[in-house]
């Protein structure tokens, strides 16, 4: 037997070890790990010089945006930026223009992702109004549905009680999780009339407050248990939700959560530091809930890391009156090189990397044959060196929004090459492969 490709004198992270091996591709798919002796003849062999090969990390948090959003991002930046950190598949959110919130919308998104498209993508859908449009949407292959409590975005009032809880059991009954949004929004509005007239950093902060997060994710609980759909919460930022959330896991409600690389190293001061660039919501928060985040990813208590990749135009960023600013951080890129920093540094376990950012995500989301090296799992792979130092250079990305908070940052790890369903498509920083040649996962 003769294969397409073996990738050889690698050290391969397999089933929570790492060993001197070689991997054979056919196809789209791994079809043996092995020694170099026992490994097939190939078409093409590349040798890796013992660096690592991990699975292709998961992004199921990414705003990959195109359509009437395309200034911001595309599917071709938005993938190709995707590959050059590492990452494999990205789960694509829904609140674009025109939202993603009915099955025409859905449609049309695959359809033009499908030609531009280097990473493997899948899709959120927002509520539609009429839950009845549920089962279709997920009947042409959205993975989950996406809702936010801190403002409509969708067909569904996010404030309505009762519509909330029928719609998450809809989702339910097609077995697709519903990610959160968890900021609550009657507290935000109303945090938001006491700093009338101030436009600074404080005044953004007392609005999207702790508190605030808190509170969505108890509410976002007793939906959970109340409609018996699995919940994820996004982006937690706060020891207390944190906290919320594995209590009410440990009572058995069906929820897993995600934290993002900026909630992780990043505090309120680097905000009130770097000012526009780090806003996001929510917002940084003070050290102590930082050093809970970290802590807390190393014990295992956190299911996911995703990007919450949120590309704006810089002209969007730089606005005077904190109210005017558009709030998120390109952070597809660097979201692999600081997970791998916090490794060389200690602070995590290769294998929580693995776990929080390839294993998890492809158990919750349900995304069959991806997310670990294995025989008979696709190709879906990132070459790393480990030990390569460099400095983080948001000029260099491929994003359209060529700007970060970890802009200088000094970072240990570094993604070489990655490949996505067998197919090379970053080599060293270059793309290398066309447009159209990742899939759209249904
Ligand atoms: O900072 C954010 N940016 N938070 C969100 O919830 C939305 C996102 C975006 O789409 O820009
Ligand atoms: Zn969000
Ligand atoms: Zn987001």
């Amino acid at each position: 037997m003769s294969v397409d490709l073996v990738l050889k004198e690698a050290k391969v992270y397999i089933g929570g070890r790492v060993i001197d091996a070689g991997i054979a591709i056919d196809g789209e798919k791994i079809v043996r790990i092995a020694k170099e002796v026992n490994l097939p003849s190939a078409s093409e062999k590349i040798n890796l010089n013992r660096t690592f090969i991990l699975p292709g990390v998961i992004d199921v948090h990414a705003h990959l945006r195109d359509q009437d959003l395309s200034y911001k991002e595309d599917f071709y930046t938005g993938t190709c930026a995707a590959a050059n950190g590492g990452v494999t598949l990205v789960i694509d959110m829904p609140n674009n223009k025109p939202v993603t919130m009915s099955l025409e919308a859905l449609k049309e998104r695959m359809r033009i992702a499908s030609r531009k498209t280097v990473v493997n993508v899948a899709f959120y859908s927002a509520f539609p109004e009429d839950i009845n449009e549920i089962g279709q949407i997920a009947h042409a292959g959205a993975k989950a549905f996406k809702t936010f409590l801190s403002h409509k975005v969708g067909g569904i009032d996010p404030n309505d009680e009762d519509k909330m809880i029928n719609a998450f059991k809809e989702a339910a009954k097609v077995n697709l999780p519903v990610a959160v949004h968890a900021e609550d929004g009657s507290l935000l509005l109303r945090k938001f009339k006491e700093v009338a007239g101030r436009s600074d950093i404080e005044a953004y902060l007392e609005v999207h407050s702790v508190e605030a997060e808190v509170k969505g994710i108890r509410r976002t609980m007793r939906i959970a248990e109340r409609s018996g759909t699995h919940v994820h919460v996004c982006h937690v930022s706060t020891s207390e939700g944190l906290r919320t959330i594995l209590r009410e896991k440990s009572r058995g409600i069906s929820v897993s959560c995600e934290v993002t690389p900026h909630h992780l190293l990043l505090s309120e001061k680097n905000l009130k530091r770097i000012g526009n660039i780090a806003l996001v919501n929510p917002p940084l928060r003070p050290l102590s809930e930082v050093l809970y985040l970290q802590w807390a990813l190393e014990n295992g208590l956190i299911d996911i890391v995703a990007s919450d990749h949120a590309p704006h135009a810089f002209k969007e960023k730089d606005a005077s009156s904190v109210w005017d600013v558009s709030a998120g951080i390109s952070g597809i890129e660097t979201m692999l090189p600081l997970m791998l920093t916090m490794v060389n540094k200690g602070q995590i376990s290769l294998s929580t990397l693995v776990k929080v950012l390839s294993e998890n995500p492809s158990r919750i989301f349900g995304l069959k044959g991806r997310g670990q090296i294995a025989e008979g799992f696709y190709a879906d792979l990132v070459v790393v060196d480990l030990k390569r130092e460099w400095t983080i250079d948001p000029t260099e990305f491929y994003s359209k929004a060529k700007f970060s908070p970890f802009d200088g940052w000094r970072v240990k790890g570094k993604p070489l090459k990655t490949f996505v369903n067998g197919v090379l498509v970053m080599d060293e920083g270059e793309i290398v492969a066309k447009p159209g040649c990742g899939k759209i996962i249904r």
